[in-house]
């Protein structure tokens, strides 16, 4: 991976690895499919710190191309962590986000909200779940954006197996005739449509 893309990226807090970025990295800028007809998104932000390693390997690979990055800014709900967190934000982490952003001067279109009330209606070629890990609510979020996803697109999903919610839509995912499993790591799965 380009060392110089993850010294941007880790400067960020947030839970992203490196391990994790230099594994996508391999498969977003080697894959033969053409990943630039659709909007790639990212659901889950927090401080930025995933949103800017798509952001900038979208800019290595697609210059001129933009981010969607869908997060509500206030964390999620039931996690003390976050609670904790955004308490110290002043109960908002927009700002951090922005900033964080500004500083890399990312080319990205914020969408605050949340996912499953953002209205959406372009083509996908790459979506990364790492929102809400409430199985019900995954599933909502995931038959909504599924819709938009071409063939050739990946989802890469965090937190498979660490949380429950997410490995269960994974499973779900695994078992559907239109998505291939291409690579999973330590807590991520990466999915391409067919
Ligand atoms: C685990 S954090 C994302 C971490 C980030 N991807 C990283 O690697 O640093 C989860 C994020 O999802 C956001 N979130 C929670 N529920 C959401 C929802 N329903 N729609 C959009 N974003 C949501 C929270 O505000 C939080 O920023």
């Amino acid at each position: 991976m380009d060392e110089n893309l993850w010294e941007k990226v880790h400067a960020i807090q947030g839970w992203f690895n490196k391990e994790t970025a230099s594994q996508l990295y391999d498969i977003l800028m080697k894959t033969d499919n053409d990943i630039s007809q659709g909007e790639w998104v990212e659901i889950g932000s927090w401080m930025g710190r995933s949103t800017a390693f798509f952001a900038l390997l979208l800019q290595k690979k697609y210059p001129g191309k933009i981010l969607h990055a869908i997060d509500t800014f206030q964390g999620t709900p039931n996690d003390a962590f976050h609670e904790d967190t955004i308490r110290e934000n002043h109960f908002d982490l927009y700002q951090e986000f922005q900033k964080n952003m500004n500083n890399l001067q990312l080319p990205i279109q914020i969408h605050k909200e949340k996912s499953v009330d953002c209205h959406w209606e372009l083509p996908i070629s790459l979506l990364y779940l790492d929102g809400d890990h409430d199985l019900y609510y995954m599933m909502e979020e995931f038959r909504k954006f599924d819709l938009f996803l071409h063939t050739g697109s990946f989802l890469i999903m965090d937190d498979v197996p660490s949380w429950i919610g997410p490995t269960h839509l994974a499973g779900h995912i695994s078992s559907m005739n239109n998505y291939h499993k291409i690579w999973a790591g330590a807590n991520t799965i990466v999915f391409q449509k067919i």
